[in-house]
């Protein structure tokens, strides 16, 4: 859970990991899963390297570690995808350790109450944050004290709209003093958002299937499959694969990344030439009516779901 909530909230959790947890209940089953299957069940999860370091984790735990959660802070903190705050989470929250954390929410909540002044990421900042987190966690109740702060962030201190009204720290709180609370932590330097469009070509069989590759493992949706994109809709209609009969261009599907926009313009081609058929290594014709149980990103779900 603690991994799903790294970049996602905890409504849009929920589903998700009773889904996961049903399937892979405990490291051993994660570690053993094809990765596909992993990936298939965070779909729409978002920010895919998670599932896979996930994964990764496991298979560590069970090769490293007997199959069982280590209980040391240096070996979680040394699992892929784990790192200093969420370490600290798992183990406090489960192990009742005393470890202090970090996350958005946390550092929101601890430079607000103290009026900390700079941004995320920056060296000074960052550490004045962990010196209060430290100082602040309890070496009693330190799981209570965990889920409460969080919480605190999550709820009441939110980064837009802080119901510092209803807040038990109201009183002793710096900003809510100063009646500046949105200036903690100061807003990131603004993203240079780029925008990017893709042209996708649906090669779509006489079943109902489309013909999907999978992409690489690193990068933007590593390991997922999707339809094989173009930089422009002529290198699209160059394809042998586009040969066959006349191409129907459907309606683009946006799509933003955090650092881009990310506009898909699907073209779907009836009908593969003779040679596309035959079963090719990294390729799955994949049909929404009998889903395959592999990762695809959630654009392309909703693509395959609404053909022409
Ligand atoms: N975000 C990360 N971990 C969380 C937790 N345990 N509860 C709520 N939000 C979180």
């Amino acid at each position: 859970s603690e991994v799903m909530l790294q970049q996602t909230q905890v409504a849009t959790v929920i589903p998700y990991f009773e889904r996961f947890m049903q399937r892979f209940p405990d490291a051993r089953a994660l570690a053993d899963a094809p990765v596909d299957e992993v990936l298939h069940l965070w779909t729409g999860l978002g920010y895919y390297a998670r599932a896979r370091n996930l994964q990764r984790a496991a298979q560590r735990v069970r090769d490293a570690h007997g199959g069982v959660f280590p209980e040391d802070f240096e070996s979680v903190a040394g699992l892929p995808g784990i790192g200093r705050s969420t370490a600290g989470a798992i183990l406090a929250l489960s192990r009742d350790q005393c470890h202090p954390i970090l996350d958005g929410n946390v550092r929101r909540v601890l430079a607000r109450l103290f009026a900390v002044k700079g941004r995320t990421g920056e060296r000074d900042f960052e550490s004045r944050l962990w010196q209060l987190s430290t100082q602040l966690t309890p070496p009693v109740r330190v799981a209570q004290y965990t889920q409460a702060v969080m919480d605190l962030g999550a709820t009441l201190c939110t980064r837009r709209n802080p119901r510092c009204g209803e807040c038990p720290f109201e009183a002793r709180c710096a900003a809510r003093a100063a009646g500046t609370p949105h200036d903690y932590p100061a807003p990131k330097k603004p993203l240079q958002r780029t925008q990017r469009a893709v042209w996708m070509l649906l090669l779509r069989r006489g079943d109902g299937s489309v013909r999907l590759v999978q992409r690489a493992p690193a990068g933007i949706w590593g390991g997922l499959w999707s339809p094989p994109e173009f930089a422009t809709r002529e290198e699209l209609l160059a394809s042998p694969l586009a040969a066959a009969a006349a191409p129907r261009d459907a309606t683009p599907v946006p799509h933003a990344f955090t650092h881009f926009d990310l506009l898909i313009h699907p073209v779907w081609v009836e009908q593969a030439p003779p040679g596309a058929l035959a079963d090719e290594a990294g390729v799955l014709w994949y049909n929404a009516a009998r889903p395959a149980q592999v990762g695809l990103p959630a654009p392309i779900v909703q693509l395959l779901q609404d053909p022409p």
